[in-house]
């Protein structure tokens, strides 16, 4: 009987070198006739250890990592085709403190199978949510959604049932499952794992929402910088399409629900759903007005659900398991998990898949290990580019809409930049400002011009130029861009500018002499 060595095919792991990597074992395998099957699979987020690679044995998945092709001869030396040891070994992947530690439900399938293998999918659970939704009356999928807790996870934390059950209710004949996989947030990284490691969850979760709303027809929108995304969602819709999970008769069951992938020429602006429908329509990505919301007025004009992939994917789990299951995770009004993404100048970046009610220090020290660099961390950035910047005293924050809301910042996507102590904050608060300046859409002054505007302001701030006056020129700025702005892109950049300024004030009085050091 073959071994079988799993090598992961995502982009982080091809980046350090997987496919080198699979490259040397098939080599070497073939050089000492061993009886071996390569299986591809997606990561399982643990990206300081990629590429990592495992071999079954009898007791599971043995790890090894960071592998690189010079390493694979001394393996295969060690014995590694029957878990031998060798100075890469980890043990086995699911006893890795960092991936024992988690709680799994919506990425438990991530590097774990072949993406493109709707059996290997299957066998892990697949489609069983999908299968319980058949018999199932729309409104009764809409309500299991809504009792689960589920918001969205996109970044405007929505209800995901109330959404579904706005555009059940709405009048039309033809209606719309978007699914917003432009992933434009700084730091953020899920939406891409998931679709280059489990595309049928994706593919399943907006089926349902296809059966529980009535819509026949489904759009992914996808980044273009997302190559291997691209590629596996592909290849996963065709498979769906060839063995009846998509199509005209899902499963014979009479009922239709087609799928189709357009790339975003990659604006920050087209991940907002309004200019995201503009951009699939062919259009500039453009902020719509509201109301009307999508769901009553969406895609082309008619009833459209606008949802995450994470949201999406969270819903076959739903509706295999049942609302009560996912809703017992969590705290407050935020329930079930959230795939978190640790970023920047983190050790042990990757993705932690945890219930709501974890804390940020957690987050930081037990998974990330501190930083890459050894020193201490000073700031981080929760949320994307319009996150605000947090220091250490906010770190026993919980993860919890609420509370994070409460203490001034936004959970949005789950994604967290770390930086250390050498992070100067006066500049991380204009590149936040001349981040709205060129990605602004144009639609609005306070944006449109207030960011440039806020970009000269900064400046002036930091050369030192009648620092008090640009200080209240820049909050009364900021004022008019939170309450004045058509949509968060300028409503939000507010909250890195004055989160720079309120909590690492000293980094926008240094000596003359120290910033021109700095430049
Ligand atoms: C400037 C801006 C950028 C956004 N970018 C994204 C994005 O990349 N992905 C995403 O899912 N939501 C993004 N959103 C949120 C979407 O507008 C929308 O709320 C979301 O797609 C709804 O799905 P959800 O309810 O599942 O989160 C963005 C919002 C704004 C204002
Ligand atoms: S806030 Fe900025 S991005 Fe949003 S509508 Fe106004 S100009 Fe466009």
């Amino acid at each position: 009987m073959s071994v079988i060595v799993y090598i992961p095919r995502e982009a982080t792991a091809l980046s350090l070198g997987a496919h080198a990597v699979a490259r040397a074992v098939t080599e070497e395998v073939s050089r000492r006739q061993e009886s071996v099957q390569i299986v591809r699979t997606g990561s399982r987020g643990l990206f300081w250890l990629e590429p990592l690679i495992e071999v079954q044995t009898s007791e599971g998945r043995m790890a090894y990592g960071p592998v690189q092709a010079a390493d694979v001869p001394g393996l295969f030396a060690a014995g590694f085709l029957g878990a031998g040891q060798h100075r890469l070994r980890l043990g086995l992947a699911e006893s890795i403190p960092y991936l024992k530690n988690q709680e799994r439900l919506t990425c438990g399938r991530l590097g774990v199978i072949d993406p493109l293998s709707l059996d290997d999918y299957r066998a892990h659970g697949g489609y069983h949510g999908l299968k319980a939704a058949l018999p199932m009356e729309p409104a009764a999928i809409v309500r299991a959604v809504t009792d689960s807790g589920l918001r969205g996870r996109g970044g405007a934390e929505f209800p995901t049932g109330i959404k579904w059950k706005t555009v059940h209710d709405a009048p039309g004949t033809q209606k719309y499952i978007v699914c917003n996989a432009d992933e434009g947030d700084s730091g953020t990284f899920s939406d891409r794992l998931l679709m280059e490691g489990d595309p049928f969850c994706l593919i399943e979760g907006m089926t349902i929402a296809g059966l529980a709303v009535g819509a026949t027809r489904g759009y992914i929108y996808l980044r273009c910088e997302y190559p291997h995304a691209h590629d596996t969602m592909t290849q996963a819709i065709a498979t769906a399409y060839a063995q009846g999970y998509l199509g005209t008769d899902l499963l014979g069951s009479g009922r239709a629900f087609g799928l189709e992938l357009r790339l975003g020429a990659g604006a920050y602006i087209c991940g907002e759903e309004t200019s995201l429908l503009e951009s699939l329509e062919g259009r500039r990505g453009q902020i719509r007005f509201k109301p009307p919301l999508p769901a009553l007025k969406g895609l082309f004009g008619c009833p459209t659900v606008v949802n995450n992939v994470i949201s999406f994917a969270s819903v076959p789990i739903i509706l295999q398991r049942g609302a009560q299951y996912y809703r017992d995770y969590g705290m407050g009004r935020s329930r079930g998990t959230l795939p978190i993404q640790l970023a920047g100048n983190i050790a042990r970046g990757g993705l932690v898949e945890r219930a709501f009610g974890v804390t940020l220090r957690e987050l930081l020290y037990d998974y990330g290990g501190g930083t890459r660099s050894g020193r201490p961390i000073r700031a981080v950035q929760v949320g994307g580019p319009l996150g605000a910047y947090w220091p250490q005293s906010k770190f026993d924050t919980p993860l919890d809409y609420e509370a994070f809301a409460q203490a001034g910042g936004m959970l949005g996507h789950g994604g967290i930049v770390v930086f250390d102590d050498t992070v100067d904050m006066a500049a991380q608060a204009r590149y936040a400002m001349e981040f709205c300046a060129i990605e602004s859409c144009g639609k609005c002054t306070p944006c449109r011009i207030g960011s440039t505007r806020g970009v000269e302001i900064i400046d002036r701030l930091i050369a030192g130029d009648r620092a008090a006056m640009q200080q209240a020129l820049l909050r009364d700025l900021c004022d008019t861009m939170f309450n004045g702005s058509l949509c968060a892109l300028g409503g939000l950049t507010p909250y890195p500018v004055l989160s720079a300024l309120d909590y690492f004030s000293e980094d926008f009085s240094k000596p003359a002499v120290l910033q021109a050091a700095m430049r």
